[in-house]
């Protein structure tokens, strides 16, 4: 199923790189790709060691070493690690890539943390989040923090028939046609994700020993990556016909 995941991630990544949905262009000119809900908890991050989990091709991993953090990014798409490099070497952005599955780290990364952070489209690919938040535990310093911005899991319940359960019940294997950035690309290729429930998510954490300080939900998304979004304001959707009635974002904050 890995195996399966990191191919649409690698094809992705290709498709993503070029898309409007990630404006490399704006990002080149000096955009912050992280978002207010991230900012807002993350705080000052100048001079702090990062784990960036899940980093994708680098842009949020990248806006965090802007803002002057020494960041470390981790994905097991081999495409999406290597044009996260060029981008850093082609943008002079000192930041650091490992490719490995995030189920694997402790046998890639050894180095601890003052924070570890990970955001949009992160748990669903995971089967087994008591080992992942683990793995999170061992990577963070003492006082250190781990913090999560993701799609509310509840999202995860709607397809067109409403068919997925709102807990962790079933492997959900599918063959999405098209990626989140572009309706109208061919991906075609086997996904395999999981549902985990907000208490799945947050038990995982504190049974590995981390303190829950923040727990906030949100009744937007501040990316258009779901069908049937409405742009209420500038950056902000919500799901038509059901605006302000869905929690669609949630942020969780825990400390070492
Ligand atoms: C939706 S993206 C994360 C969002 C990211 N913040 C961005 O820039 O859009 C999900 C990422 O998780 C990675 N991924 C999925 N399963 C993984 C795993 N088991 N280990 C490491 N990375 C994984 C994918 O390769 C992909 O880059």
């Amino acid at each position: 199923m890995f195996k399966s995941n990191k191919a649409l991630w690698d094809k992705r990544t290709d498709i993503h790189v070029d898309s409007d949905f990630y404006d490399m262009e704006s990002f080149k000119k000096g955009r912050n790709a992280l978002k207010s809900f991230e900012l807002e908890i993350l705080g000052d991050v100048n001079a702090k060691t990062i784990l960036h989990l899940q980093c994708h091709f680098g842009q949020d991993t990248l806006s965090l070493a802007r803002m002057g953090a020494n960041v470390t990014g981790l994905d097991f798409s081999e495409n999406a690690i290597e044009k996260a490099r060029l981008i850093s070497k082609e943008m002079h952005i000192q930041a650091s890539f490992v490719c490995c599955n995030v189920l694997e780290m402790d046998q890639y990364i050894t180095d601890k943390f003052d924070l570890v952070f990970a955001s949009y489209g992160i748990c669903g690919w995971l089967p087994d989040l008591e080992q992942w938040g683990k793995l999170i535990a061992d990577r963070i310093v003492e006082g250190g923090r781990f913090v999560i911005v993701d799609f509310h899991p509840v999202l995860w319940m709607f397809d067109d028939d409403f068919k997925y359960s709102y807990f962790n019940k079933e492997l959900i294997a599918e063959e999405p046609e098209h990626t989140y950035t572009d309706k109208t690309s061919k991906v075609m290729l086997k996904s395999f994700s999981w549902n985990h429930s907000i208490s799945e998510i947050i038990s995982a954490l504190i049974k590995a020993g981390l303190t829950l300080k923040r727990f906030n939900e949100y009744d937007y998304s501040p990316y258009e990556c779901f069908n049937n979004l409405v742009e209420f304001e500038e950056g902000k959707y919500q799901v038509k016909g059901m605006e302000g009635k869905l929690p669609m974002v949630y942020a969780l904050e825990f400390i070492k």
